[in-house]
């Protein structure tokens, strides 16, 4: 292992590549020289995010098309690797989303098992698939990417707030049930970080970027910074969990955009 880039050479998966935070991910590791696997179900934007980091950083990027909610189409994937003699060393949960804010009472069943089978189940899955070859080998990092909303709530968040609980619940219970192993397990919890996140929530560009308006907004590669710090520490550091807000961001739902601003949604002050 190189001390001075102990990725390098190193194989990461990634799920949710195809934009924002996943792809940000990529693309860091990517230049780090790391093997980038990196999922997502749209396969189009993969294919051209792995052809333009593997000719811009000379290392070997896998595109798969993977819907994190399939533990079917999981496995088949790390059947595959393994065929190929591919093993994780680290693994990016980061696939995820959420849709609409609607309050529970008002709320769309169809979207909360979306949320729930995305962001929390679809993360077991892919971790179960993992595990075993980690455990073989006594090594791996699992990163998984939390949000300020597994901390706390705010008003509508009722289901996507719960899922990301989950991730945090989930985290925690891993670094347990891998007590006694040399594998890692980290959380990353990130508060408002300008994505396709919002757009995807509401199906609509311009109320997604109003949210971000008026103040200076967390970018993907920020969290991807924090990403690759934990996945850099020599391995008898494991960083467990990083809450990163934009300097604008006191908490969940305080969101300073000037004295005149308003709440735009009734959710941030
Ligand atoms: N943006 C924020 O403010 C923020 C704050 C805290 C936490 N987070 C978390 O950060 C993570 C990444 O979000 P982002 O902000 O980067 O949003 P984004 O730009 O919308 O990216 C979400 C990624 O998840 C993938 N995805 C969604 N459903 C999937 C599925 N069923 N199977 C596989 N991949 C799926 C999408 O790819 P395809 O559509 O191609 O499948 C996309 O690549 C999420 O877990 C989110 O909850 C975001």
């Amino acid at each position: 292992m190189d001390k001075r880039n102990p990725v390098k050479g190193k194989v990461v998966f990634i799920t949710g590549a195809s934009s924002g935070i996943g792809k940000a991910c990529a693309e860091q590791f990517a230049q780090l020289g790391a093997h980038v696997v990196i999922t997502a179900r749209r396969l189009d934007r993969l294919n051209t995010i792995a052809a333009e980091l593997s000719s811009k950083y000379g290392i070997k990027c896998t595109p798969l098309e993977l819907d994190a909610r399939d533990n079917a189409q999981v496995e088949s994937i790390f059947k595959k690797l393994a065929a190929d003699k591919v093993e994780v060393d680290i693994l990016i949960n980061n696939a995820g989303l959420a849709l609409s804010t609607d309050k529970l009472q008002d709320g769309n069943p169809s979207n909360w098992d979306t949320m729930i089978d995305t962001n929390v189940k679809g993360l077991l899955y892919v971790t179960r698939a993992v595990l075993p070859s980690m455990i073989k080998r006594n090594s791996g990092h699992i990163i998984n990417i939390g949000s300020i909303s597994g901390h706390d709530c705010y008003a509508s968040g009722n289901v996507y707030c719960a899922t990301k609980h989950a991730v945090r619940a989930i985290s925690k219970s891993l670094r347990l049930d891998l007590f006694g192993t040399a594998i890692r397990v980290s959380e990353i919890d990130p508060g408002a970080v300008e994505t396709e996140f919002s757009e995807v929530r509401w199906n609509d560009k311009d109320k997604a970027k109003m949210l971000y308006e008026g103040f200076e907004p967390l970018v993907a590669d920020d969290i991807a910074d924090t990403v690759v710090y934990c996945a850099t520490r020599p391995p008898h550091v494991n960083v467990a969990e990083i809450i990163v807000f934009p300097q604008a961001q006191a908490s969940i739902a305080q969101i300073y955009r000037g004295e005149a601003a308003k709440d735009p949604f009734g959710v941030t002050k």
